[in-house]
């Protein structure tokens, strides 16, 4: 099988579909926002670091070069919707949760709410912003995680209960219920 050109701008599109995450900040004026990301990763397990790339005219870079806090949020099956919603452009210091109809409870270390509605939260303190290309690289330590208890099996994410969703691009996700073992 012969492979065909594809546009290197376009290489994110074959690097899919990514895990989605609802990412809240605060400004200092304490105003909450909150948006869908997928160009996200863990970098580091000790101590725990994850880094995701945000453009920087977002109100979520603003915040984070604000505040340098922010919270990574799982996207579940049942809040596509709502977590497409937190896409939507608005004005800056608008609270994008209320908009969504989604739920803000307060985070164990950080000033951004976590988001009930996902399952699962990592609270995170921003380590470093790195300029490359069109994006900020923004790294963060995890200082606190919190699941329910029964999205969790055996140590793993429940995904057949979470039903997490992945961006292939676009306005297309991907939900993967089915799994499958290596031996
Ligand atoms: C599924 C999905 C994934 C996205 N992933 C990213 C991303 O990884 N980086 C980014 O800069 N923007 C991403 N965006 C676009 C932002 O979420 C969008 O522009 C949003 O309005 C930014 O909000 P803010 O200005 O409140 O931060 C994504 C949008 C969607 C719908």
């Amino acid at each position: 099988m012969k492979f065909e050109d594809f546009p290197t701008n376009d290489a994110h599109r074959i690097l899919a579909p990514r895990p989605t995450v609802i990412i809240t900040t605060v400004n200092k004026q304490g105003q909450v926002n909150a948006a869908p990301f997928s160009f996200i990763m863990p970098v580091s397990m000790n101590p725990p670091l994850l880094a995701f790339a945000s453009a920087p005219s977002h109100h979520t870079n603003k915040n984070i070069e604000e505040t340098r806090e922010f919270v990574v949020n799982l996207t579940p099956e049942d809040i596509l919707q709502k977590m497409w919603i937190t896409g939507d452009k608005i004005p800056y210091g608008e609270n994008e949760l209320e908009k969504a109809g989604l739920n803000g409870l307060p985070s164990k270390v950080v000033s951004p709410p976590i988001i009930q509605e996902s399952r699962a939260n990592l609270e995170c303190k921003v380590l470093q912003i790195n300029a490359l290309g069109d994006h900020n690289l923004i790294i963060g330590e995890v200082v606190h995680a919190s699941i329910q208890p029964n999205c969790i099996k055996d140590g793993l994410l429940d995904v057949e209960k979470v039903k997490p969703i992945l961006h292939l691009g676009g306005t297309e996700f991907v939900v993967g219920d089915h799994l499958r073992k290596v031996e």
